[in-house]
């Protein structure tokens, strides 16, 4: 991981006070004027709230079928400019956000590591930020730290240009548009036999530092009947800031290190890598965890509508023959990402409207 220049951090009066207070406390300064303005949890969305956004971005996709669809499409944002500041590593999150851009016009900006930025004379991340906001009308951020993409957006929301912060990763913590991209997928995946409600799903891997589990599991709460079943090593277990709040939801859950068992179980199994990059020392982090990956030989065991997905990047975790297999969604939830993330950003600038009207 890159190497971040001494900054002269100076302290954000009331910033400490508002990051200890519940989530549920703090989601309405993420709104504006009754609607999302920053997205920065997963908590922020609400059933009636996934269902319209998976609604907008099949529109969208449809819309995007033709040349004359996706000319309509560029025509609803050109005038807005958005920043991507990508300061931790990322392919889908960095591309499916830059492409859903250019799908609806806006241009985009972006910088990828602070070393090329003026944080290495010393400037704070919030001063960059707020340098950002000065030439752009939209900042998607993914950071390493846990808390990054709310604190900059507290920060803007307190100056006379405030614009909306979308959280593309902010360390182990969460990464709320990826559970977004998981919902649209699973709805997708399981279109023929119901929808989401009602479905077991296993999440397997380092659900201790993967924050795509984390916050699709949060998500779990608006829909009915779901079951959920997390496969992991002992010493990546799911924390109990989840398990708590799945209890407080009445959403059953079960622990287990027997993935074998549980693959006849459920309808969907959520892969992720060891997440060794928040190791002190991630080169001592070398065993691979063979009992919980997902081979070729296990796709006799699983159901016949069972879908397959993880966030990506693949290192072992599932066997590179089990793509071919139809179940294999994670290549097309990758795709999902891009469509569900223009659908997030029309909606956020209000341009939902034209593209329903379109289809009318
Ligand atoms: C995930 C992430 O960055 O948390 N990747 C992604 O955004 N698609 C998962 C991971 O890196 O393992």
């Amino acid at each position: 991981m890159e190497l971040y220049a001494e900054q002269t951090q100076q302290e954000f009066e009331g910033w400490e006070e508002f990051y200890s207070k519940l989530v549920d406390e703090k989601l309405d300064c993420f709104q504006s004027k009754g609607k999302l303005f920053d997205v920065i949890y997963a908590q922020q969305f609400d059933r009636e709230f996934l269902d319209y956004l998976c609604n907008l971005a099949d529109m969208i996709r449809v819309l995007a079928k033709t040349k004359m669809g996706q000319k309509k499409l560029r025509n609803l944002l050109p005038h807005k400019r958005a920043m991507l500041y990508f300061v931790q590593p990322s392919t889908r999150t960095f591309l499916s956000f830059q492409n859903a851009c250019y799908i609806l016009g806006l241009s985009v900006s972006e910088n990828r590591g602070t070393i090329t930025s003026s944080e290495v004379k010393g400037e704070s991340p919030e001063d960059t930020i707020r340098t950002f906001a000065s030439y752009v009308n939209l900042i998607i951020s993914r950071h390493p730290q846990a808390g990054f993409a709310e604190k900059m957006a507290w920060v803007l929301n307190q100056t006379e240009r405030p614009v909306p912060v979308i959280n593309g990763g902010s360390g182990p913590d969460q990464h709320p548009t990826q559970a977004l991209l998981d919902i649209y997928t699973l709805e997708k995946e399981f279109h023929d036999v119901g929808g989401l409600d009602g479905k077991k799903i296993a999440m397997v891997g380092d659900l201790k530092r993967g924050r795509t589990v984390r916050s699709l599991s949060y998500l779990m709460k608006n829909y009915k009947d779901v079951e959920l079943f997390f496969v992991s090593p002992d010493i990546f277990k799911m924390k109990d800031d989840i398990k708590s709040f799945l209890v407080k939801h009445g959403i059953p859950f079960h622990e287990t290190d027997d993935f074998e068992s549980i693959m006849p179980k459920v309808d969907a199994i959520y892969m992720t890598r060891i997440q060794n990059e928040y190791s002190e020392d991630p080169s001592s982090e070398a065993e691979t965890y063979p009992e919980f990956h997902f081979k070729t030989k296990h796709l006799s065991m699983i159901h016949p509508h069972c879908a397959i997905l993880h966030p990506l990047p693949r290192r072992y975790e599932i066997e590179v023959a089990v793509d071919k297999d139809p179940r294999a969604a994670y290549w097309r939830q990758e795709r999902c990402g891009m469509w569900i993330r223009a659908a997030l950003i029309a909606h956020i600038f209000g341009v939902e409207g034209e593209i329903f009207k379109e289809l009318e």
